[in-house]
């Protein structure tokens, strides 16, 4: 069976595991129930993001993005269909594959610090030097520098957010999955964290997978931008985002791309 995306043939790869993607999605089929009724979220959706790559997911509300990232996280199981990580069957969450919500969802009553810190904490690897060292690396990267102390209370929403940003890459995570992660700050700091979040990328080397509704965000950010139907989500377009980095809102080819995608969204 040839992948829908890639063209790949997964079963060529290596049956049990897929080689070579850092995300394979596969056939994937999911559903909830909803007032005792099945609930189809997810039809047959293939996706496969290649190691470095950073891939945009946009569809209308409810269609199923954040469902797909979470059954990528490993923090749901899909009903039919395989998702893999960097070759292997992804079969719960891992710190190989960080998250980043909407909501920072830092501890309140841990610091900037501690909160940073607390993938290393968990892993009982709070005492090493290299990961002291890398938290303390991705503090200054996001500019919390002067707010290592601080409370999530003190701080505005786009340094909480930068402090989640932090606290996923701690993790070194080879996979960062980010779901609307900007969708809460005003307009001003989310264009800010927008070319912060590209810097990151291109300094960490990270794969990313982004759920976002902006189109712009999508393609300042992305080397593909995958484009859902309404639910039950199917992929109707893969798009690449053949653009020099940092890229320029104003140029014409952004332009055009921009349109297209409100087109396929029908906007
Ligand atoms: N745990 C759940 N139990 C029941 N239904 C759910 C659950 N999670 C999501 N759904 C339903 O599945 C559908 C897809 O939800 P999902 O959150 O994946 O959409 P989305 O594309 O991320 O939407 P948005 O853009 O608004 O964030 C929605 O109809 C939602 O109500
Ligand atoms: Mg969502």
């Amino acid at each position: 069976m040839v992948n829908t995306i890639t063209g790949q043939n997964p079963a060529g790869r290596g049956g049990a595991t897929v080689g070579g993607s850092a995300v394979d999605a596969l056939h994937v089929v999911h559903a909830f129930v909803s007032h005792r009724k099945p609930l189809p979220v997810l039809d047959d959706v293939s996706v496969s993001v290649e190691p470095g790559q950073f891939v945009s997911l946009i569809g209308p509300s409810g269609c199923g993005k954040s469902t797909l990232l979470r059954l990528i996280a490993g923090l749901d199981t899909p009903i039919r269909g395989e998702i893999y990580a960097d070759g292997h069957r992804v079969d719960g969450p891992d710190p190989s594959r960080g998250v980043v919500f909407q909501d920072p969802t830092l501890l309140p009553w841990l610091t900037v610090e501690q909160n940073i810190g607390l993938g290393p904490q968990v892993r009982g690897a709070a005492d090493r030097k290299d990961e002291q060292e890398r938290v303390e690396e991705m503090i200054e990267m996001v500019g919390l520098g002067g707010f290592r102390t601080a409370y999530p209370s003190e701080l505005s929403g786009g340094m909480a957010q930068r402090a989640a940003l932090a606290r996923a890459l701690a993790n070194r995570p080879r996979i960062l999955l980010l779901d609307e992660p900007l969708g809460k700050l005003d307009a001003l700091t989310r264009s800010v964290l927008q070319r912060e979040i590209a810097d990151l990328w291109q300094a960490q080397g990270f794969t990313g997978i982004m759920v976002t509704h902006d189109v712009e965000e999508a393609l300042l950010l992305s080397d593909r931008v995958v484009i859902f139907s309404p639910r039950p989500a199917r992929v109707i377009a893969d798009l690449p985002v053949e653009l020099d980095r940092p890229r320029a809102q104003d140029d014409p080819a952004f332009r055009d791309l921009r349109r297209r995608i409100l087109d396929l969204l029908g906007q």
